[in-house]
């Protein structure tokens, strides 16, 4: 593991260089760390779901047990401890709070999340709950999901509840991660739940992810007055693969469908004019919605693995541009190409297009194949680069005018990755799922170590 020396200065790009209140933070969502998939009157969601679909997920996984979370989060608050984070990202699980989607709360569900944030306040640990990350209740997918209208309004109804239960201690909310998953991998191409491919089930679903976003931030600040509210998106810096005009239009495409499409209408823009023609579907709009989606943010966070390269891909799945991997370039076991620069952009991008005034890195990090050596280690030299590049981009970022207010390393520790099932590790903690043994990686070690150092120089300078 490479250590940084207390005598090492810090060079510019350090870490050490980030502002003295910056956030350090881990995250993690419900579905991919909890477990407990029946208990305590948790209802089934789409994902429960989807991972009995034959072949939808590597090795046919599932998140019955997963981290096992709900039993070990108090082992899991000790590694945050360990690790010397600030802030912690986590989501909640819909289903375990309202089973059904809408009508009745589960208070054992309540409850559980009651019991984490008490406990990561003792801690010192501020927490950043996601209100939704993937994880719907199924009885509300037999009713349509998030293409019908109604999923949007339960949604600002269950928000209401959690923001009613938990506001008094928690002020920093994030409505949705990633709504462009839930929409375009979960409704056109079919890689995640609830599996559809269609392109009016997909814009039907963004249109209502949006419009339950503000329907949500409105709901958390009537019941948690004086609450930060926030969204998550994963903006990707895209950029031709040549300097051809077929590519050009291509990545301003790609541009389309991976940013300006989820960024726009929270800006009260509206949707990009070229992709509604693009997508040739009709928005299930009613009088205000606009506004309602448009409602005024107090912090906006990113998610940034990878850049997109694309090329002009005529009669490909929309939008029409393949994603093209430079020879040579650094890649993680996810395949995802390794490219800090693209995180400065996105952030500048987000900053000066779009007038952020407060920014997280909320999700950051990198799969490899970690294993614990003999001496019971687990060293990750690859992830510990990538640490170091992707901090040093956020550094970059702050030097351009970007008030980024703090980072969450993706993720805590392994967990279940989705469709690619418990094959992909991102985690700073190594889990043994046999055992459910928690191992702190190199990566986390370092990571521990800018904390530790930077808490340091900042108290000095105070
Ligand atoms: C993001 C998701 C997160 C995790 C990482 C690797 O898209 O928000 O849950 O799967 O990717």
């Amino acid at each position: 593991m490479s250590e940084v020396t207390e005598a090492s200065p810090a060079p510019a790009t350090s870490p050490l260089a980030l502002p003295a209140d910056f956030r350090w933070g881990v995250a993690t969502a419900s579905y991919q760390i909890e477990g407990a998939a029946s208990e305590d009157g948790r209802g089934p969601s789409i994902w429960d779901t989807f991972c009995r679909v034959p072949g939808a997920v590597a090795n046919g996984d599932n998140g019955d047990v997963a981290c096992d979370h709900y039993h070990r989060w108090r082992e899991d608050i000790a590694l945050m401890k360990q690790l010397g984070v600030d802030a912690y990202r986590f989501s909640i699980a819909w289903p375990r709070v309202v089973p059904d989607g809408s009508g009745s709360t589960n208070e054992p569900g309540l409850a559980f999340y009651d019991r984490l944030t008490d406990a990561l306040l003792e801690e010192g640990i501020t927490p950043f709950p996601t209100l939704y990350h993937w994880d719907l209740p199924q009885a509300l997918q037999d009713r349509g999901g998030w293409p019908a209208r109604e999923t949007a309004e339960h949604f600002a109804a269950y928000a209401s509840v959690v923001a009613g239960r938990l506001g008094d201690r928690v002020k920093h909310w994030a409505t949705l991660n990633e709504p462009l998953c839930s929409a375009w991998i979960g409704h056109l191409e079919g890689q995640m739940a609830p599996g559809v491919r269609d392109i009016e089930a997909a814009v039907r679903a963004s249109y209502h992810l949006h419009l339950g976003h503000g329907l949500a931030v409105q709901a958390v600040r009537a019941a948690s007055p004086g609450a930060q509210v926030g969204i998550v998106n994963n903006l990707t810096h895209c950029e031709p693969a040549s300097d051809k005009e077929a590519d050009v239009a291509a990545a301003r495409r790609a541009d389309g469908h991976a940013n300006r499409w989820w960024m726009d209408p929270l800006h009260g823009r509206g949707y990009p004019q070229d992709m509604l023609e693009l997508y040739g579907v009709e928005l299930p709009e009613q009088p205000g919605d606009l506004t309602t989606i448009a409602e005024p943010l107090d912090w906006l966070g990113l998610n940034y693995y990878f850049r997109a390269l694309v090329a002009d891909n005529p009669g490909g799945p929309l939008p029409h541009a393949r994603p093209v991997v430079p020879a040579g370039a650094r890649r993680t076991h996810m395949d995802w190409e390794v490219h800090p620069p693209g995180l400065t952009k996105t952030l500048v991008r987000m900053t000066e297009d779009y007038g952020a005034r407060c920014l997280y890195v909320t999700e950051n990090g990198s799969a490899y194949p970690d294993v614990v050596g003999p001496d019971g280690q687990v060293d990750d030299p690859e992830r510990v680069r990538y640490l170091d590049e992707h901090l040093a981009a956020c550094v970059d970022a702050v030097e351009q005018g970007v008030p980024l207010a703090g980072y969450f390393a993706w993720s805590l520790m392994d967990n279940f990755e989705w469709a690619y099932g418990y094959d992909k590790r991102f985690g700073l903690v190594h889990v043994d799922y046999s055992t459910q043994r928690r191992t702190i990686k190199s990566s986390g070690h370092r990571y521990a170590d800018f904390v530790r150092r930077h808490r340091r120089r900042a108290r000095r300078a105070a």
